[in-house]
């Protein structure tokens, strides 16, 4: 096991040759790596992660596709877990980003020169932690399978996903979003896809192991925050009591979530993350423009064709979400 960054380097260039490359959807390049389109920037710090991430029993791990709803659900799963620390006028919501206050694993934490001490000791320095992460579910770090950690996995009708995608990736500039986008990403040559693996892998493993991951749809938060918001409480460990009920705090914690108020936080306004991203580019819309009839098919490769002939019959020049 490589320990330094030079030995991990090494280890990663004589990977990426080996693996098939695409050039990707609306990204730079990507390999296939566990089955996986990951984007060549990332695969030494996935690899990092499945090797040296030491995860608790306390932990929280959020997991979801790209542009499925994983900033709401940070700033929904840190209010829930602070909310006896914190209130919505004194929230670290109100000026710091929800990517700094749940970081990513392969993004945020094993991108440095250094392994991040915290993440890979035995004892960790706080409790719980909130992680989030964009791998696979087959491809999570070993540890996160073998604690008894919580793994909430958000994802979204995969129409909006494209749609919101693409402006992501555009960023305001001009730009048309035409049938070959919907075809990349039905074929999976997507960063992190093919998408119908990712969702698939988490929904089979929810249903499998329903304790330790559980699945959420974005069209059903924004359907009935409320009752959505019980069951993540509860999932994680962080009940709401009939007291807290009854004196509105659920109802609070979804106002000071809500993608208006996000929205025009100075903190979400301005700045960038990662020195790449606008943060207000991760607030955007968050309309539903179809809803999620796929998710009755158990075999991804199903529900992608039947998913692409609902979008074919689409005409892509209405103007979308
Ligand atoms: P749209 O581009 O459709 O508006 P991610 O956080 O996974 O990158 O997903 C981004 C999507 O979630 C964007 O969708 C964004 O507008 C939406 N979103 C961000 N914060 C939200 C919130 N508080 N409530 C609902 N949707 C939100």
């Amino acid at each position: 096991i490589p320990t330094s960054t030079e030995d991990l380097d090494q280890e990663v260039q004589e990977l990426l040759p080996s693996l098939p490359k695409e050039e990707g959807w609306l990204t730079s390049g990507i390999c296939l790596y566990q089955g996986f389109w990951c984007p060549d920037n990332l695969l030494r710090n996935v690899i990092w992660a499945q090797k040296h991430f030491q995860s608790h029993d306390q932990d929280i791990i959020l997991a979801s596709f790209p542009k499925c709803g994983t900033t709401w659900l940070k700033t929904l799963i840190f209010s829930i877990v602070n909310r006896s620390r914190y209130t919505s006028s004194n929230t670290p919501l109100l000026t710091t980003t929800p990517h700094k206050l749940v970081p990513f694993l392969e993004i945020d934490l094993f991108d440095k020169t250094e392994l991040p001490v915290d993440l890979i000791g035995t004892t960790p320095s706080m409790s719980p932690r909130l992680l989030s992460t964009h791998i696979p579910c087959s491809s999570l770090p070993e540890s996160i399978k073998k604690s008894n950690c919580r793994v909430v996995y958000i994802c979204r009708n995969p129409f909006d996903v494209v749609v919101s995608w693409f402006h992501f990736a555009i960023e305001g500039k001009p730009g048309k979003l035409d049938e070959e986008h919907f075809e990349s990403f039905f074929k999976g040559q997507v960063a992190l896809g093919p998408f119908w693996d990712h969702v698939l892998g988490y929904w089979k493993e929810s249903l499998e192991k329903p304790h330790k991951t559980s699945f959420f749809m974005y069209e059903d938060l924004k359907g009935d925050i409320v009752s959505h918001l019980k069951r993540l409480a509860e999932f994680i460990g962080y009940p709401f009591s009939i007291e807290e009920e009854t004196r509105g705090v659920i109802q609070e914690i979804a106002d000071l979530c809500s993608l208006k108020n996000l929205r025009d936080l100075e903190v979400n306004k301005s700045g960038s993350y990662k020195e790449k991203f606008a943060n207000d580019s991760f607030f955007r819309k968050g309309e539903i423009f179809s809803h999620a009839i796929w998710l009755q098919f158990s075999d991804p490769k199903v529900a992608r064709d039947e998913y692409q002939s609902w979008c074919w019959g689409i005409d892509v020049s209405w103007s979308f979400p």
